[in-house]
């Protein structure tokens, strides 16, 4: 088992409103550890999308030299984040407020993505989505991060509670880092279909999913490389050949959950 970065910085105040590492996070840990001989001096730029504690990227930028970009919608996640890795002196590890990766170019291409997404089966109204009822603003992608490696966010709690409208400070940003919808698919499928382009460009995908998700499917929707790719396949045409090979790297029977970590690599 790999050896899980400190997160004592999660004891504070603010972060319980942040998704604590759990056995979904530690097996992806343990996945990116199995890679890790692998990608040595091949990888040099990542991004996590809904990185909450911050301790995956943590884990990736200690032991390689990765700058590795994080996205959440949490505010709070953002700032856990900075603090989890300045206390593991991964200085390379840089938040960013966004849903999903919007707003990173297609064209800029990172060398790692790993998403372990909200995938519980749950109401769809629990769900979260741009503009969608758990959060009709829009969100505001303005930067809510330092770019400067060395210090902590430049944002302070009360920044953040006063900046944060009510579905923050009531209890449904944990709610939204849990359910995924019609059995659990509806983020990691707005994922696929609308960011397969930075999952394309990538060389190593690294995707968190549970039984009901139907790991089989997700990954020949992967495999098969472009979003044009997939809506072709989805509307019964011929695929493309695959340009992706998936693999399930870590399978684990979690309380109730059959855990997958799927792997994407370059054909
Ligand atoms: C299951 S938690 C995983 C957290 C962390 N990566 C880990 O492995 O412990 C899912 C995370 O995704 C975030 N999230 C949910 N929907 C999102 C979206 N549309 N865009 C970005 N992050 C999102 C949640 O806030 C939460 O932090």
């Amino acid at each position: 088992m790999a050896k899980i970065p400190t997160y004592s910085s999660i004891d504070i105040e603010e972060d319980k409103y942040v998704y604590r590492p759990d056995v979904d996070t530690f097996a992806l840990i343990d996945a990116l550890d199995l890679s890790l001989g692998e990608m040595r001096g091949k990888v040099f730029t990542s991004i996590e999308i809904g990185c909450g504690s911050g301790v995956v990227s943590t884990y990736l930028s200690s032991k390689l030299p990765v700058i590795s970009t994080c996205t959440d919608i949490n505010p709070f996640a953002l700032s856990l984040t900075k603090k989890v890795s300045l206390e593991n002196e991964a200085y390379c590890v840089l938040p960013i407020r966004t849903d999903l990766c919007s707003g990173f170019s297609p064209q800029f291409a990172f060398d790692v993505v790993i998403f372990n997404p909200p995938y519980v089966p749950s109401e769809k109204e629990e769900v979260w989505q741009p503009g969608g009822k758990l959060h009709p603003e829009k969100i505001d992608t303005s930067p809510a991060f330092s770019f400067d490696f060395t210090k902590s966010v430049s944002f302070s709690r009360e920044k953040i509670i006063e900046d944060s409208d009510e579905w923050v400070q009531t209890g449904n940003i944990l709610t939204c880092a849990l359910s995924g919808g019609d059995n659990g698919r509806e983020v990691i499928d707005r994922f696929l279909h609308d960011h397969m382009d930075i999952i394309a460009s990538s060389k190593y995908f690294f995707l968190v999913c549970v039984s009901e998700n139907n790991p089989k499917e997700l990954m020949k929707l992967i495999e098969l490389g472009t979003k044009r790719e997939v809506d072709q396949w989805e509307s019964g045409k011929t695929p493309k050949p695959c340009q992706k090979r998936c693999e399930v790297v870590i399978r684990r029977d979690c309380q109730s959950e059959g855990l997958y970590i799927i792997r994407a690599t370059n054909v």
